[in-house]
């Protein structure tokens, strides 16, 4: 979980000693954003796109970046050396910081931290048999910007996991199919590969898989109906922590007679080729 050693409001310390005021805005009204990156032989894994998310999320709630990105990285390096990580995983959250009157801060005392941990790759048998989603009616708030508000998807997975076995929940608002608890959906329509556009976090992973799809598949980037998921063949969720999985099962009823089809295997593939090399 979290690193003995972590990065918080300028200085590397104990992960213990990183205490968040109980008076933070992130604690008060989650007011904070975060992203989460990993290493990929030994490199931060699409690192700029990972930044410009960053930015653009601390733009949207008004609170600076308080090191800009070559700090960041060296930051992110030191941490992996000094908790002797082999593959990172990197979590980096800012929050509006400390308020007096729980709605009030300051743009330039924001709360700061990076943590780095050991990547816990997902269990194999996921990406072979693949994973089962259940709906729920609503969508993210603010969903294009990475918020660290996650209520929905962790009541979901506290109150219903166990019980219903899916590995997450998939986002279903007005009609519209929209992303997982923590994942991009994409849907084989036909041979058509259709990635939701709005209403959700443009995922960094999602991004990629578009743009390497493209060389294999016709790709369509729009609202993708739920009275579509009839007619679709095969489907998959992205995320940096997970790359590609299947989804064989989404509210108990089978996706491609409940088996990983041969276009997510073949995207599968190429994803991990372009990986190998990176
Ligand atoms: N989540 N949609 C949501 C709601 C997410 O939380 C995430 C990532 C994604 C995929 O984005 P990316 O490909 O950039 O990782 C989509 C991270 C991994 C998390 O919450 O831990």
């Amino acid at each position: 979980m979290a690193s003995s050693f972590c990065y918080f409001n300028g200085k590397i310390v104990p992960a213990d000693r990183a205490l968040i005021c109980p008076d933070d805005l992130g604690v008060l009204r989650g007011y904070g954003v975060f992203d989460v990156m990993k290493t990929v032989n030994g490199k931060i894994f699409l690192f700029d796109e990972h930044f410009k998310r960053l930015s653009d999320s601390a733009d949207y709630l008004g609170a600076e970046l308080p090191v800009g990105k070559t700090e960041i990285e060296r930051t992110i390096k030191k941490l992996i050396a000094k908790n002797k990580i082999k593959q990172a995983s990197i979590r980096i959250v800012l929050t509006g910081g400390r308020s007096a009157d729980a709605m009030h801060f300051n743009s330039q005392s924001p709360t700061f931290c990076v943590l780095v941990s050991e990547f816990r790759p997902l269990k194999e048998d996921l990406f072979k048999n693949g994973i089962k989603l259940a709906t729920v009616n609503r969508g993210r708030d603010m969903a294009e910007i990475k918020t660290t508000n996650y209520i929905a998807a962790v009541k979901a997975i506290n109150e219903r996991q166990k019980k219903e076995n899916f590995f997450e929940i998939l986002y279903v608002l007005d009609g519209s199919v929209l992303e997982a608890s923590t994942s991009n959906f994409f849907a084989f329509v036909g041979d058509k590969l259709v990635a939701p556009k709005d209403n959700i976090l443009k995922g960094i992973t999602r991004n990629l898989v578009i743009k390497l799809a493209r060389k294999e598949f016709e790709v369509e980037e729009r609202e993708l109906k739920i009275e579509e998921l009839a007619l679709v063949k095969e489907a998959f969720i992205t995320a940096t922590n997970k790359d590609i999985v299947p989804v064989v099962q989404i509210d108990g009823k089978k996706i491609g007679g409940g088996k990983p089809g041969k276009n997510t295997k073949k995207l599968m593939q190429i994803f991990e080729e372009f990986v190998k090399s990176y």
